[in-house]
């Protein structure tokens, strides 16, 4: 059984959760699958003030006292996550990003290996595409395996048209999303993915010291030395790329620093 959690960012009932009940019902029905919905509302999230504690010296010493270590338990004890949220001012709602910055340390420091991601966004007319592809950007920084997210289009009340032309969505995006939940947890990353590994933990390497919770979470982690965040096999090409890239970081961080 896999355990999917849907992360919803909106104050009201409507529109946003249609999609998100709808969607998990669809993984139930494709089996396997069992659901749980966090309303952000439901939790303590307090705005991040932007002390930078969590970058520097670790999560611990930030200074908010909320119900940001719960979530990411939540986050850490399912195979799938969905961060879904309305399309508010061309953005995700205030109470999704306030979620997201309470994460900040995360994209530094990431975590979700071999879990796998998707987004919903519900807006009333345009925009919402930007912000599904924004959200599944966060899911890989995170460390998640994305699954393209979905958006959805109704006005209130949604009519018949809208209702027939959301349920379609929503079914080939929880078909996606099953399928992707069944696929290797740990793939062997994208040209793009090794990339951004190699340049922050060469960058990492060259400006930080043991001062910075970002620089010993790295070499505990055996990543200063690592082809990748998790063990994978990279081909040549992928091995000269790697390479490459860390060369290129540490020249251009070593400048910088002199
Ligand atoms: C403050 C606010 C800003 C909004 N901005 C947009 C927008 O930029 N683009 C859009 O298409 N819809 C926008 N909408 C409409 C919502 O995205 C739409 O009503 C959505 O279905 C709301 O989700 P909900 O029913 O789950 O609350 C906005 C709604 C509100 C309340």
């Amino acid at each position: 059984m896999k355990k999917v959690t849907a992360f919803v960012g909106t104050g009201r009932t409507k529109h946003t959760y249609y999609a998100v009940r709808r969607f998990l019902d669809n993984l139930k029905q494709l089996g396997g699958v069992e659901c749980e919905i966090v309303a952000l509302t439901d939790y303590q999230v307090e705005m991040c003030w932007g002390c930078k504690n969590c970058f520097k010296k670790g999560e611990e010493f930030c200074p908010l006292k909320d119900d940001r270590d719960a979530l990411i338990e939540k986050m850490m004890t399912s195979d799938g996550v969905v961060f879904a949220t309305p399309n508010y001012s061309y953005q995700v709602s205030a109470t999704m990003k306030m979620f997201l910055d309470r994460l900040g340390f995360l994209f530094h420091r990431p975590r979700f290996f071999g879990k796998t991601f998707t987004s919903i966004v519900a807006q009333g007319i345009y925009g919402g595409s930007k912000i599904v592809t924004y959200l599944d950007f966060v899911g890989m920084g995170l460390g998640f395996n994305v699954v393209k997210g979905s958006c959805t289009t109704a006005l209130d009340p949604m009519n018949e048209k809208e209702r027939q032309k959301i349920d379609t969505i929503v079914s080939a995006h929880s078909k996606r999303f099953h399928a992707g939940l069944q696929q290797p947890q740990f793939p062997v990353p994208s040209h793009f993915k090794l990339c951004g590994f190699r340049a922050a933990r060469t960058s990492m390497r060259v400006m930080l010291n043991e001062n910075f919770r970002d620089f010993t979470y790295y070499r505990d982690k055996g990543w200063f030395e690592a082809d990748y965040f998790y063990p994978t096999r990279l081909g040549v090409l992928k091995k000269a790329t790697g390479s490459l890239m860390d060369k290129v970081t540490a020249s251009m961080t070593g400048t910088r620093e002199s």
